[in-house]
């Protein structure tokens, strides 16, 4: 293929945290910059693609020629995601998204009138393998942000959700999240390859490499 693979099709890509609330003035979140996934649809974009960048609260303003979306919460960025990705060719989630959010939201701020409080939490759903499950799905590339065994872990969110490609990093003390670098190792059903350390947009470009081989291999 030319060097815009990716023109003519529609991605649909998730980047930053989600904020799930406690109150009106705290919430529950991660140390996601968004870096990664701005990179990621910064690629998309270069290689032709339209692309919609379905964002949580981050301090980045939109790669050009990039249709943002800005949400808050899990809930919120499912919502835009399923408002997006009809019809979309390729979802990417880079997202770090909350996996729980708290039982109950308060409508007035918290007292600090006992010594001890306890949190419940309740699952958010799973918006990559929300898309995954559609009958009529895009192409899906989840992230995989792992302290420990990163390939093993990666390797079971690429089967348990039926993902066509993940990309694997390890996160944790001065790695992953809120850096300009990052090491990735990138797995489909049958192959992985090791992209090594680098920038965030060369890692972004590398991956959008072995997504448009994968796509146009299905084709
Ligand atoms: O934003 P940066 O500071 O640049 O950091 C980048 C990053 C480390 C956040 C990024 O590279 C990354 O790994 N993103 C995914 C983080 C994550 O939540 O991984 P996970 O292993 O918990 O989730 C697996 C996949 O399911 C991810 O594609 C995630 O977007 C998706 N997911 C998870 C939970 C959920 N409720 N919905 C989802 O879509």
């Amino acid at each position: 293929w030319g060097p815009r693979p990716l023109a003519g099709r529609r991605a649909v890509v998730t980047a930053g945290p989600t904020r799930e609330a406690l109150d009106p003035v705290r919430y529950l979140s991660n140390r996601s910059s968004g870096k990664m996934g701005y990179a990621v649809a910064a690629a998309a974009a270069a290689a032709g693609a339209e692309v919609v960048l379905v964002s949580g609260p981050v301090a980045l303003a939109p790669p050009p020629g990039v249709r943002r979306v800005e949400v808050t919460s899990a809930a919120e960025m499912l919502d835009a995601v399923l408002a997006e990705v009809a019809g979309a060719d390729l979802f990417i989630a880079t997202a770090a998204v909350a996996d729980y959010r708290p039982a109950v939201s308060a409508d007035r701020k918290i007292k600090k009138d006992s010594e001890r409080m306890e949190l419940v939490l309740e699952r958010n759903p799973d918006i990559l393998a929300t898309v995954a499950a559609l009958p009529e799905r895009p192409f899906c590339v989840g992230f995989a942000a792992e302290t420990h065994d990163v390939i093993g872990y990666a390797r079971g969110k690429l089967e348990a959700k039926g993902l066509d490609l993940v990309a694997a990093n390890a996160v944790g003390e001065g790695q992953g999240f809120d850096r300009d670098d990052n090491t990735l190792t990138v797995l489909w059903p049958g192959g992985e390859r090791a992209l090594g350390s680098g920038s965030k947009r060369e890692l972004a470009r590398a991956l959008m490499d072995i997504i448009c081989e994968r796509l146009h291999a299905r084709d």
